[in-house]
């Protein structure tokens, strides 16, 4: 049998995900810049670990030499969403990519179709293309589209599985089925107030926003303006922000922005 170079085969894959979690997280990034929902609520990557993929290769009889054409989740993308129709979005999102900068090669949608274990999620298999230093390639890699609820399942059941090599006790099994429903749930519970939470959601990062914006505009007034008027500033300030009124804020704020911009004439 010959030998596996692990690293040199690998590295590939590591380059796979620095790349797509560069690209999932500045999707992110540029929703908060715009102030706009993201669907996406986190993102995580993995490659799989030598040990793993010889199990895998074992388990499913493919040669040393076929590993890269046949195990397609070597690169691995996990992307967590709030609720089941951000899932939707983001998968959305790929499809538009499509044909750019991945090609899709198949989709296994296990919340339409759940795992009789009660595993839910949504999985896009992709071919992802790469510049390396010895040329083009392209290299499969899975995308896990799945909601918090689903997550904390999945992550919970995948210990189980581990510790008991895939012979979960009966009666655990049972509590996991249980759980798999609870978060089911879950997911159908938040839905019914998603407009509630993201507004919410919304409101306090425009908060949140205003706040660091006027905080700033004090520090600077500070080196410029009275402390008399600074103080009365402070005062009202912290009334304002006692009160807890965005509308006030916001106006406070533009008065801020008038009297510095004064104080640069
Ligand atoms: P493997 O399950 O990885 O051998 O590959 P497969 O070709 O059967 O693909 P499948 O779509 O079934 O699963 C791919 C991945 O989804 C797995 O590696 C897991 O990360 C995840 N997954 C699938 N089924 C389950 C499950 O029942 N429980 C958990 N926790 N994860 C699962
Ligand atoms: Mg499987």
């Amino acid at each position: 049998m010959e030998i596996i170079n692990w690293k040199e085969l690998l590295y590939p894959y590591e380059q796979t995900v620095a790349e797509l979690l560069i690209k999932f997280k500045s999707i992110q990034k540029e929703c908060k810049n715009l102030g706009v929902y993201c669907p996406i609520e986190s993102v995580s990557a993995r490659v799989k670990k030598a040990a793993s993929i010889m199990d895998k290769a074992g388990r499913k009889q493919i040669s040393p030499d076929r590993i890269e054409d046949e195990i397609e989740d070597i690169a691995g993308i996990r992307i967590m969403c709030q609720f089941v129709e951000d899932i939707y979005k983001v998968i959305d999102m790929i499809r538009i990519r499509n044909g750019k900068d991945m090609h899709i090669v198949e989709e296994r949608d296990y919340i339409k179709n759940k795992k009789p274990s009660g595993y839910q999620s949504y999985h896009i298999i992709i071919r992802y293309p790469l510049s390396t230093a010895l040329g083009y390639r392209e290299v499969f890699a899975e995308i896990q589209i799945r909601t918090l609820a689903m997550n904390f399942w999945a992550t919970v059941e995948h210990s189980l599985r581990y510790k008991y090599s895939g012979n979960i006790p009966d009666s655990i099994q049972k509590r996991l089925t249980n759980c798999a429903e609870a978060a089911f749930r879950l997911d159908q519970e938040m839905s019914t107030i998603r407009e509630e939470i993201t507004n919410a959601q919304r409101l306090n990062e425009i908060k949140q926003n205003l706040v660091n914006n006027i905080l700033e505009n004090i520090q600077n007034l500070f080196f410029v303006a009275k402390l008399d008027d600074m103080n009365k500033i402070n005062r009202e300030f912290i009334d304002l922000w006692s009160a807890n009124d965005v509308e006030k804020l916001k106006e406070f704020n533009e008065r801020l922005n008038i009297m510095a911009e004064l104080y640069r004439i």
